[in-house]
């Protein structure tokens, strides 16, 4: 069992294959967090302490004890209004401005099945627990429901929370975080995954201090500037030992993540919905549902915490036809020529691709209303018959007669002030009345809060995807929001939350609608880089940076909480279009092949040779794409502090493991680079699939490999390793 509730000690223990989660209702009916960590069968309500302190305050149900304060005792709700003045997960705020509540425990319900969130993405599983603990306010009629659900599997709790008015009268909800993580001790460091445009998730490794840290989003999008994906490691912890947690965000807005050490060297970890621009209006009977968090902890290192996301996102986020499909190579039309196409050109395109073995051509932006460069028609999805010189039908069949699937590029969120939609429906877009907009890229943002909006959306585009036989979509978001302000809402504090609702409707619509789509999300690249989209789409344009060097880094970071399967990675031109930085064809095919694997260049200006390359990567992804979309991931150094990056696949037998080294400077006299392969079978042998050489996976690990150093920038490896048979020997 997964849950399990010790009715003597009022004790929820929630237990994964490795790890243990556990909570108590205490005597004054308070819910206490007691232990999240290793796997344990042991009540762990002896650990709570009682001091009288000063300065924490008692509630009053504890009488004239003055050592029971919840300013110091580990929660899994805290709020506002019980003398707890560490940072909370739940204000809520009444007409007359107060802002105070108190959550008891009122019942709970175990079920059989995970639960799922209505509107919202959230993580599935066909044999999975849930708990559900009912805390109340009984003065204001507030009942907050927190759920967990158990992904056993992969060493994952999931969690949620519902809030429901059952009082008389509006609240309004000031801040809602959907997981909170007490700890009653610990050196922890806190890493999280910032950037900006064009250079997603860099690693930052800071060590909780006294104060609250915090990162988050408030662009209405989960943004380049801080993932909605953090870790909690303890100070000595590294990728292939000591102790972690994780905590995955399955949301695509505004999020928060606050980790504060407290005035007794308490950790308090807390995440969920931003407040900034948040107040949402609660009206008697109604229900708000926060975004799911997912949590896990690895007693082994970073790398294991990674392989339970990564097993946890191709098991129990993704959905749809490829889910456990290898995805096709495709080639985009977007570096290749820009807005300077015509249905020719992609047919020309899609020609030469079936001659490479590409196996998708994607017509990027460009295609619709009068888009000839980014001012101008989105919001107007009707193709440019004029520009393409035929049909989107006569196009898809022209692509498909090559051989070759078909795709296209969408932006539905936006709208260009030069556009009919605009023109019809101004006040369709985020406008502040009186307030000129901040605009960006030259383009507005569609109020995404607006279910009129969303219905006429869901409309144009399934028009458009009834037009041919489209077998891949890119759904780009290019700015960040601003100017709140709805004309269909009650309260502008309700609006960023909505919008983001909006958008999970039309991809689940959409998604539905069209299930044989493989859908890619993208926002200027990785904006939007978060599990609420993977949910829907299961790659994810990575970065619009393809630079090989900066894409090493960029992977790196995106590793710690996604699958390569989701990192949209393509060969393009040199000098790369975002750095100008040349490098070898081979390094930009192993950077790139450690992902959903494309090319994003004009193939008509390849050279013979560099043909040959195309061809033999291609065939050799295809080869690879099973083991590098299901394997275990090992990071085998960190690319940001050393001048290389390593990194390597197994798959599930130890059969097989692919390892790529790329340099990232080159020096005289170069010292000697060794990488020390991981998770390999000690017992087995591996040959190197391209000289022939055996060596022992106990050598390997133990000692690692030297990897032969060519002259030249920016030169890479890529070793196929295969269990030696033991017949053979
Ligand atoms: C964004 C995307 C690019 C490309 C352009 C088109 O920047 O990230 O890949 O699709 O939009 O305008």
């Amino acid at each position: 069992m997964a849950v399990i509730y010790d009715e003597k000690n009022g004790i929820f223990s929630l237990h994964t294959v490795n790890t243990t989660y556990q909570m108590k209702v205490d005597g004054q009916s308070y819910l206490l967090h007691l232990y999240y960590g290793q796997k344990l069968d042991a009540p762990m309500d002896y650990m709570l302490t009682y001091f009288d302190r000063g300065f924490s305050g008692n509630p009053y149900g504890a009488g004239l004890d003055r050592t029971y304060s919840l300013d110091a005792l580990p929660q899994e709700f805290p709020v506002l209004g019980t003398g707890d003045y560490r940072n909370v997960a739940f204000k809520i705020k009444e007409e007359n401005g107060c802002y105070e509540c108190d959550l008891h425990y009122k019942s709970h319900e175990i079920q059989d099945a995970k639960y799922s969130i209505p509107g919202l993405p959230s993580a599935h599983a066909k044999q999975a627990q849930t708990l559900r603990i009912v805390l109340q306010d009984e003065r204001l009629g507030i009942e907050v429901t927190l759920l967990y659900g158990v992904l056993e599997d992969c060493d994952v709790i999931a969690r949620s929370v519902q809030i429901r008015n059952a009082g008389g009268s509006r609240v309004y909800l000031e801040k809602v975080s959907s997981a909170c993580l007490d700890f009653l001790y610990g050196q922890y460091d806190v890493m999280t995954f910032y950037g900006r445009h064009a250079m997603e998730r860099n690693v930052q490794r800071n060590s909780v201090y006294h104060g609250r840290q915090c990162i988050g989003s408030t662009r209405g999008s989960s943004s380049h500037q801080y993932n909605p994906f953090v870790i909690l490691a303890q100070a000595d912890a590294a990728e292939n030992m000591g102790e972690c947690y994780g905590a995955a965000f399955l949301y695509s807005g505004n999020f928060s993540a606050e980790v504060e050490r407290d005035q007794y060297d308490q950790i308090r970890f807390v995440m969920g919905l931003s407040e900034d621009q948040f107040s949402y209006p609660l009206e008697a009977n109604e229900e708000f549902y926060a975004p799911e968090v997912l949590l896990s902890y690895s007693a082994q290192g970073l790398n294991r915490l990674s392989d339970n996301f990564h097993r946890c996102v191709r098991e129990h986020v993704y959905r749809g036809k490829y889910k456990n499909q290898v995805r096709p190579v495709l080639i985009n039309s977007w570096e290749a020529c820009y807005f300077d196409f015509d249905g020719d050109a992609i047919v020309e395109l899609a020609k030469q691709a079936a001659d490479l073995g590409i196996e998708l051509v994607v017509m990027d932006d460009g295609w619709f209303g009068h888009r000839d460069d980014d001012n101008s028609s989105l919001g107007d999805w009707t193709v440019n018959e004029e520009k393409l010189g035929c049909s989107l039908r006569e196009l898809s069949e022209r692509v498909h007669e090559q051989g070759v699937q078909f795709g296209i590029w969408i932006e539905p969120e936006m709208v260009s002030e030069d556009s009919d939609l605009y023109r019809q429906h101004p006040q369709w877009a985020l406008k502040i009345p009186g307030k000129a907009p901040i605009r960006a890229r030259n383009q507005l943002v569609l109020d995404f809060s607006n279910a009129e909006v969303v219905r006429y959306m869901f409309e144009e585009i399934s028009s458009v995807l009834k037009q041919g036989e489209i077998n891949y979509v890119k759904w780009d978001m290019n700015r960040s929001l601003s100017d709140i302000y709805s004309e269909a809402a009650i309260t502008q504090g309700k609006v960023m939350y909505d919008y983001v609702l909006g958008v999970y409707s039309l991809l689940e619509q959409l998604t539905s609608e069209f299930p044989d789509i493989l859908w890619e999300g993208c926002a200027g690249g990785g904006g939007r880089f978060d599990m609420g989209m993977l949910y829907y789409t299961p790659q994810i344009w990575c970065s619009d940076n393809t630079d090989a060097v900066d894409r090493v880094r960029i992977q790196y970071g995106t590793s710690y909480g996604y699958p390569l399967s989701t990192m949209g990675a393509h060969v393009s031109a040199v000098p790369n279009h975002q750095t100008g930085r040349i490098i070898n064809m081979d390094t930009r095919g192993v950077v790139a092949m450690t992902g959903a694997f494309g090319y994003e260049l004009d193939l008509g200006k390849l050279t013979d040779e560099e043909k040959d390359v195309v061809r033999e990567q291609v065939a050799r992804y295809h080869r690879l794409a099973p083991l590098i979309q299901n394997g275990k991931y090992y990071r085998l150094n960190n690319p940001f502090v050393e001048e290389y990056g390593a990194w390597m696949v197994v798959d599930e037998k130890k059969e097989k493991a692919l390892l790529s080294v790329v340099l990232l400077n080159i020096h005289g006299s170069m010292p000697v680079i060794y990488v020390k392969p991981e998770g390999l079978e000690a017992a087995k042998d591996y040959r190197d699939t391209a000289t022939g050489k055996v060596y022992s996976g106990a050598a390997l690990m133990a000692y690692g490999l030297p990897v032969s150093l060519a002259l030249g920038d920016y030169q890479s490896y890529q070793i196929l390793f295969e269990a030696v048979d033991e017949k053979e020997e």
